[in-house]
């Protein structure tokens, strides 16, 4: 596939352009760990060892695991639902604190900071609590297969994260926010370690894994035909291996010269039905079946871009890396630019 290929997937309720700024983020900040790993875990259990060795910040982690530390038959499920849980109340902490933060708040735009960082932290909550359920749901036997789809929710609660603190233009009250957060962050940084090392985890509990490649019904068929897809597009590494072989196939269709067809084109120079992003996510309509596909011709998105929780299937792609561009937020002119720079590869 030439040209348009992997912008943003959202899942429920996730900020689909951070979650692609998430998993780079995490990357980068895991070699300032703390210090004096490997003594932490040397007087924890062997099973304490095992889920938090592949973490950053491993006091944090032996912390998080306290309430089933002792517990002789908790499983890998067990340990990983307490880091959630642990995590859950941490963001809360921070949460709980923005209000008394905020009223050191002296204009509009970090007031609005304020509001955004509820909220962000809010949905870090929900999706959060909502990978407890799926941990919860799976059969410990293929709680591998979850891997993907776990990293990129945890990948979205990082980023809201990150995003709540670099809505600040005041740097006393970023500290503020990021000091509060400090925590909160460090335990997401966790969890996707140990989610990243799920099947070693599993491996070091002695847990069989049931090898769902070797299943012969329609779920394997479709692996095959995604392999067949991807051999033909020159390889699989061109997708973030947590994209769903669903995903996967419609990224294969939708680039520009493709017949897939957008519900919405968002174009910078007015050659499309919209403008910006917000506008085509704004036209999202009610109770759609199915996804609602955008693509957003080549240009500098200045936005900030929100996808909301009941736009549950929103499917962007774009022009490639150098063309299509999301950055800054809201009109902060010049400020601090929330999403970073989101490129559509
Ligand atoms: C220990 O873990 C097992 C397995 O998940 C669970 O059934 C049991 O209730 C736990 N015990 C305590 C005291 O939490
Ligand atoms: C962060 O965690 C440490 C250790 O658990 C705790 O002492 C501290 O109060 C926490 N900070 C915040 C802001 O919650
Ligand atoms: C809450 O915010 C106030 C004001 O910024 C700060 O002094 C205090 O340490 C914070 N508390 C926590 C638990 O983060
Ligand atoms: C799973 O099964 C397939 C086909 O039988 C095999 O090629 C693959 O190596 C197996 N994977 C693991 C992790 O055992
Ligand atoms: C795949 O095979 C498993 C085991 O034989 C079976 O339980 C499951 O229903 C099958 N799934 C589909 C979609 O056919």
């Amino acid at each position: 596939m030439k040209g348009g290929k992997f912008v943003a997937v959202g899942f429920s309720g996730i900020l689909v352009v951070a979650v692609v700024i998430g998993v780079v983020a995490v990357q980068k900040s895991s070699s300032s760990g703390d210090s004096n790993k490997g003594d932490v875990l040397s007087t924890t259990s062997k099973s304490v060892s095992a889920i938090c060795s592949p973490t950053d910040h491993q006091q944090a982690c032996v912390d998080s695991l306290s309430a089933v530390a002792n517990n002789q038959s908790a499983t890998p499920k067990d340990f990983l639902q307490a880091a959630l849980q642990y995590t859950v109340s941490a963001v809360k902490v921070a949460l709980s604190n923005t209000t008394a933060i905020g009223n050191a708040a002296n204009d509009p735009l970090n007031k609005m900071a304020v509001e955004d960082c509820k909220e962000l932290l809010q949905y870090a909550i929900d999706e959060l609590q909502a990978s407890f359920s799926m941990v919860g749901d799976s059969s410990l036997h293929t709680m591998n297969d979850r891997e993907a789809e776990l990293l990129n929710w945890l990948s979205a609660v990082y980023s809201y994260q990150q995003t709540c603190v670099d809505g600040f233009t005041q740097a006393d009250l970023q500290k503020a926010m990021s000091d509060g957060l400090l925590n909160a962050t460090r335990l997401t940084e966790n969890a996707l370690s140990i989610v990243s090392s799920i099947s070693q985890i599993l491996a070091a509990f002695n847990i069989p894994l049931i090898n769902t490649t070797s299943i012969t019904n329609a779920s394997s068929q479709q692996r095959r035909l995604l392999e067949a897809y991807d051999e033909t597009a020159g390889g699989t590494d061109q997708y973030p291996t947590w994209l769903s072989a669903a995903d996967r196939k419609l990224l294969a269709r939708a680039s520009p010269s493709s017949n897939i067809r957008p519900n919405a084109v968002v174009a910078k120079d007015g050659s499309g039905q919209f403008r910006t992003i917000a506008a085509a996510l704004a036209a999202y309509p009610k109770n759609l079946q199915g996804r609602y596909v955008i693509y957003v011709k080549a240009g500098i998105y200045d936005e900030y871009i929100t996808v909301e929780k009941n736009q549950v299937n929103v499917f962007m792609y774009g022009d490639g890396p150098r063309k299509t561009m999301v950055t800054g937020r809201k009109s902060n002119a010049g400020g601090v630019s929330t999403f970073k720079t989101a490129s559509f590869s």
